[in-house]
């Protein structure tokens, strides 16, 4: 994005608590992102995170994909994101493996924040996955989302250190203050740098 553009339009994702909505909302209130969430939805209605996107003024939406095909449940995400007019889909906590039709739909557009190194411990609870492990460096990963499960190009990381008495919720939490860090600071990078992809590398100039 250049000086004087609109900013751009985002589209978050959730199924649950919604910290890293509020990161990304604060940032962009802050200025410190050239965005605005258009749009919040949730594939549960009791997600957390949709309160929280409310308490901040912002739309939510709660889509629930209970009892419905992903097919189904899937168009209905398309048609709302669309009405948004979404530059980005940001996942933040979704917790459901999107089609590889919905992904080509918004080919290098989605991004997905992972509480892990990836490609280590993808998939859920990798905060207590790479504690059980023994690794002595966690951390989290932005990515572009492809149509595997946490296999996207990465786009930035953030390290933290595993200690001798870490738990996983203790881990969890520390890994989780650097995803509020990283979230805002990745999307900042792809909305105001020249970025292509190149093979797996995402390539900043
Ligand atoms: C975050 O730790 C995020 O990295 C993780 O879900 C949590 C959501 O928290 N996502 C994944 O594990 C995706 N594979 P939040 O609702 O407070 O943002």
């Amino acid at each position: 994005m250049s000086a004087g553009s609109p900013p751009a339009r985002l589209v978050v994702l959730l199924s649950g608590r919604g910290s890293n909505l509020v990161a990304l909302a604060d940032a962009c209130a802050r200025g410190e992102l050239p965005a605005e969430i258009v749009l919040v939805a949730a594939n549960r209605a009791d997600a957390a995170g949709l309160d929280r996107a409310r308490e901040r003024g912002l739309a939510a939406l709660a889509l629930p994909s209970k009892g419905l095909s992903r097919e189904e449940h899937e168009a209905r995400l398309v048609a709302v994101i669309e009405q948004a007019r979404a530059d980005w889909v940001c996942l933040a906590g979704y917790l459901r493996l999107l089609s590889p039709s919905f992904i080509e739909r918004f080919a290098s557009r989605i991004v997905n924040i992972h509480p892990a190194l990836l490609p280590a411990f993808p998939g859920v609870d990798a905060q207590a996955q790479a504690w059980a492990y023994g690794v002595k460096v966690s951390g989290c990963t932005v990515h572009l989302v492809d149509a595997g499960c946490d296999t996207g190009p990465i786009v930035l990381q953030r390290t933290v250190p595993v200690l001798d008495d870490d738990t996983p919720d203790r881990l969890a939490h520390r890994i989780l203050e650097q995803e509020h860090v990283a979230y805002p600071a990745a999307l900042r990078m792809l909305l105001s740098r020249p970025w292509r992809v190149e093979g797996r590398r995402v390539i900043f100039s």
